[in-house]
């Protein structure tokens, strides 16, 4: 399957996907890391790897409109099965939701639907939860509320604080990615309103 990555950091999820790629048989290639913002440093490790890059800005048009239209025909250039959000820090438009609909999927960093949002595991902490975790979905018109994919419980610490939780969810996080991506490339998958048949 041909996957197109999306990311604005530091892509350690991208990181973990791009090596488990170099596995015979894993059944996924990044084919093409695309970013909102030059500093991305995912857009070097793709290069690395020897996938396309491409940066489209948000501030370079006129409006969200144009910036939709833009992106989603820089994505589809690379002609994906798979678009993958991994930390992409931007909302895609209604032309980029429709034009890969059922195969654009993110990463969250709380069992959805608690805690959505930029500050998950934050929001988590002051809660006061026990157990969190990592969401994979296909994204939908809100925000983070697509069908849900596949989760991971990670629980909470005594002595956590924001970083401590966010790095343990982010091993886990870059764990399930990277089985999830290797199963549907693999297995093929269908997405029924809310529910995602894998090997259908
Ligand atoms: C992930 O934890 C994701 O859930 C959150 O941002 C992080 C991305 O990190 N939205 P990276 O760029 O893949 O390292």
């Amino acid at each position: 399957a041909r996957v197109v990555v999306l990311v604005s950091g530091g892509g350690s999820n991208l990181a973990a996907l791009l090596e488990a790629t170099r596995e015979p048989g894993y059944g996924a290639q990044v084919v093409a890391v695309g970013a909102d913002r030059d500093s991305a440093g995912g857009l070097a490790l793709g290069t690395e790897a020897g996938a396309a890059t491409f940066v489209e800005r948000l501030g370079d048009h006129a409006d969200r409109a144009a910036w939709d239209a833009a992106l989603t025909a820089r994505v589809a250039e690379h002609d994906p099965d798979l678009v993958v959000s991994a930390g992409f820090l931007k909302l895609c438009g209604p032309r980029f939701l429709e034009r890969f609909e059922g195969r654009y999927i993110n990463t969250h960093n709380t069992l959805l639907p608690a805690f959505p949002g930029m500050n998950g595991p934050r929001d988590a902490l002051e809660y006061g939860v026990k157990i969190t975790g990592a969401t994979l979905f296909f994204v939908d018109a809100g925000v983070d509320t697509g069908a849900i994919l596949a989760q991971v419980a990670v629980p909470v610490q005594e002595d956590d604080d924001v970083e401590t939780l966010t790095e343990r969810i982010k091993v886990a996080e870059r764990a399930q990615l990277v089985e999830e991506v290797g199963r549907l490339a693999r297995e093929g998958w269908r997405l029924e309103g809310r529910t995602v048949r894998v090997g259908a």
